[in-house]
């Protein structure tokens, strides 16, 4: 846009109704701090510079956010007075000078970039404030934004508000964007003589109205201004953003057999041609290429998932995991910090930890790297074209080359050599005839026991 933008998102809520010794907007949406749904909107609007304005916790949240956006400055609001006021607590950031300020609400983390860069949009096109509006179900408690011809005269408070002005349902959703040059001029006029005593931000309509500018307003999606304030509405956002990453998912070429049961986070990755069956929770950091299919029932997090992967039913893969083409990761197997390469199979019941498995390796059934010592972790190293028999335990550290072969049942504590063969566990013991004395020996125990006796 070739204007500077500062975006300063209101994070000062006690968050009360959260019931939680966890600040409001550090609480998650596809496992992404609310707080920081809103940062990477603003970033992604072209936004330059961040000011938080934070409450309780504010150097956590501060941290949270820090990671999407380094620079971002946290000003401390001592005494919730409104919204007006806590804009102000950014007062010298917004000094610093911006051709636009954004206003956000850190518990409103739904936000589209899009309808940010329409508010500003409007301000290039000559408005001074461009207030974002939406027209919710019901409209009780939100701001009305009362319109005449074409320009938005003023918001009124639902408790400021006359019968006929609470008849109007486009509402305030709380964001919006002004000019920078006279920002701290008019958020200064901003006055407390209204029903709740509170310096409203929403004055700055009337605000710049009386100084003969013209003010916007623009309307956005009701979803994607939802506000968070208790945990009932934390599952409302969660379950509409996770129906619009569905979509978007099917629509970018994936197959989601029972797409509601399919729970993505804020970053997973999905190329076009993977299926993906009911009931999949992906955490953060995630990537899935073409041609993978997840089966039914598997939890998978920090992992990326190579062309033509299968993985599952009921898997868990933790992060740190890397599964390359064709490999296989099978049913009610875990694997963390592991490699599993090309062609490679870990089908059944098996554990693979802090480990690195060669291409068209396969793992027996129950297969464990033993990779914890109880207090350290150790690495285990599986070359390839190997053989690993069902029951085997491998004890970490341990290297196994290329081409080996291990005999079932093993507990392998020593490197394994290429191409060699590596047995270790008691030699069976067979005797002639003697299973068949021990079956009769048990009948006849059964049968000497009167009824009623056990
Ligand atoms: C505000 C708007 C209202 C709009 C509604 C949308 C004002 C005066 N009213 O209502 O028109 O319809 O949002 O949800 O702006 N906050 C602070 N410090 C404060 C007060 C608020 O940081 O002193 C933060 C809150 O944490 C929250 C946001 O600002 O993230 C909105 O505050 P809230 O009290 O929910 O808004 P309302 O005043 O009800």
């Amino acid at each position: 846009m070739g204007r500077s933008c500062l975006s300063i998102i209101l994070a000062a809520g006690e968050g009360t109704r959260m019931k939680s010794a966890r600040t409001k907007v550090l609480h998650e949406i596809a496992g992404l701090p609310m707080v920081r749904h809103v940062a990477r909107a603003a970033l992604a609007t072209g936004s330059d510079r961040v000011a938080l304005v934070v409450g309780r916790d504010g150097e956590a949240v501060a941290a949270s956010v820090r990671a999407d956006a380094p620079q971002a400055a946290a000003f401390k609001q001592t005494e919730r007075l409104g919204t007006g006021h806590a804009v102000l607590a950014a007062r010298e950031a917004i000094a610093e000078g911006f051709d636009d300020i954004l206003v956000l609400f850190g518990d409103t983390p739904l936000i589209r970039p899009q309808t940010l860069k329409r508010a500003r949009a409007a301000l290039i096109a000559g408005a001074e404030l461009c207030v974002v509006g939406f027209r919710p179900k019901d409209p009780t408690g939100y701001g009305r934004l009362i319109e005449q011809a074409g320009e938005l005269v003023a918001i009124r408070e639902e408790k400021d508000a006359s019968d006929a002005e609470r008849a109007i349902d486009f509402c305030n959703a709380g964001v919006m964007a002004f000019r920078g040059e006279s920002a701290l001029e008019m958020l200064q006029a901003i006055g407390n003589a209204n029903a709740k005593g509170e310096y409203y931000l929403t004055d700055l309509v009337e605000i710049a109205r009386k100084a003969g500018r013209s003010v916007k307003a623009i309307e956005a999606e009701a979803y994607e201004v939802a506000g968070v304030d208790n945990r009932e509405k934390l599952a409302a956002v969660e379950a509409d953003w996770q129906a619009a990453r569905r979509a978007k998912a099917m629509r970018d070429g994936a197959t989601l057999q029972d797409p509601a049961s399919v729970f993505f986070a804020f970053d997973t990755e999905i190329e076009p041609d993977v299926t993906i069956e009911p009931s999949v929770v992906f955490g953060p950091g995630v990537t899935i290429a073409s041609g993978a299919v997840i089966h039914a029932f598997c939890h998978i997090e920090g992992t990326s998932i190579g062309p033509g992967v299968q993985v599952g039913p009921f898997a868990r893969l933790r992060p740190g995991t890397r599964l390359e083409d064709g490999s296989k990761v099978g049913n009610f197997c875990e694997v963390k910090n592991a490699r599993v390469s090309t062609g490679a199979k870990v089908n059944h019941l098996t554990y693979i930890g802090d480990a690195s498995i060669g291409a068209q390796t396969n793992i027996g059934a129950g297969t464990i790297t033993c990779n914890y010592d109880g207090a350290l972790k150790h690495e285990t190293i599986i070359g390839a074209g190997s053989f690993i028999g069902s029951n085997t335990a491998l004890v970490a550290p341990v290297r196994v080359g290329d081409g080996a072969y291990v005999g079932t049942g093993s507990v392998i504590t020593e490197d394994v050599p290429d191409g060699a063969l590596a047995i270790a566990r008691e030699r069976q013991v067979t005797k002639e005839g003697r299973g068949r004395q021990i079956i009769e020996r048990n009948a006849a125990a059964k049968a000497a026991k009167k009824p009623g006796t056990a």
